[in-house]
């Protein structure tokens, strides 16, 4: 069975084909000869996996699943969200972006955040939204040098280690990513 994950990402490729039911073939935008930038123009995260899905579905016609992820800080009132990639800018910079997400927070007390991903599904002209979050604070300096984006500033509820000071393995045992994959890789395997 062919399913499109709607990615150019070769890691986040890897990482989900090796949890998948093996009959599954999963292909990557990439190999359906999608070279295009998926326009990400949604204002809520669910939206945009939506979106990705869809846009695969209706022109390559494969069932597809999307990914979006978001990091929504309480004392901002959700920011940066569904705008975590460019938060700081076009550029997409995980340095940028983190410094920014810092300046912001200076003498903020409150410094609860969460990720949140939600994954869409299309399959057999039916569409499934798997959600998985992950509660923790910002921290007033980066520590550690794993992981990428946000990793750096934010340490996951009930640890005292950031995810980038966490191997790859400690991450996906709490990561927002791994517990809404969870739910995609329970349904494709029933
Ligand atoms: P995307 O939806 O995976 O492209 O991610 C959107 C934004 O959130 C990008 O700026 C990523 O760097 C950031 N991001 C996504 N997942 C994570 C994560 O697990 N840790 C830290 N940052 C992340």
């Amino acid at each position: 069975m062919d399913l499109v994950f709607a990615t150019h990402n070769k890691n986040k490729m890897k990482e989900i084909k090796a949890l998948l039911p093996h009959y599954i073939n999963l292909l990557s935008l990439d190999d359906i000869g999608c070279n295009e930038e998926i326009p990400e123009t949604s204002d809520t995260i669910e939206g945009n996996a939506v979106l990705k899905a869809e846009y695969v579905k209706h022109r390559y016609g494969y069932d597809v699943f999307a990914d979006d992820t978001g990091l929504e800080v309480e004392a901002l009132a959700g920011a940066p969200g569904v705008f975590s990639a460019r938060y700081a800018g076009e550029a997409k910079s995980d340095q940028a972006n983190m410094q920014k997400l810092l300046r912001e927070m200076k003498n903020i007390n409150n410094r609860s955040a969460r990720f949140k991903t939600v994954i869409a599904l299309n399959l057999n002209d039916q569409q499934n939204l798997f959600v998985g979050t992950c509660q923790g604070t910002i921290l007033e300096e980066a520590r550690g040098n794993q992981g990428f984006g946000y990793d750096p500033v934010f340490q996951p509820e009930g640890h005292t280690k950031t995810f980038a000071e966490m191997s790859l393995s400690e991450k996906s045992e709490l990561s927002h990513r791994a517990k809404a994959l969870r739910g995609l890789i329970s349904y494709l395997s029933k």
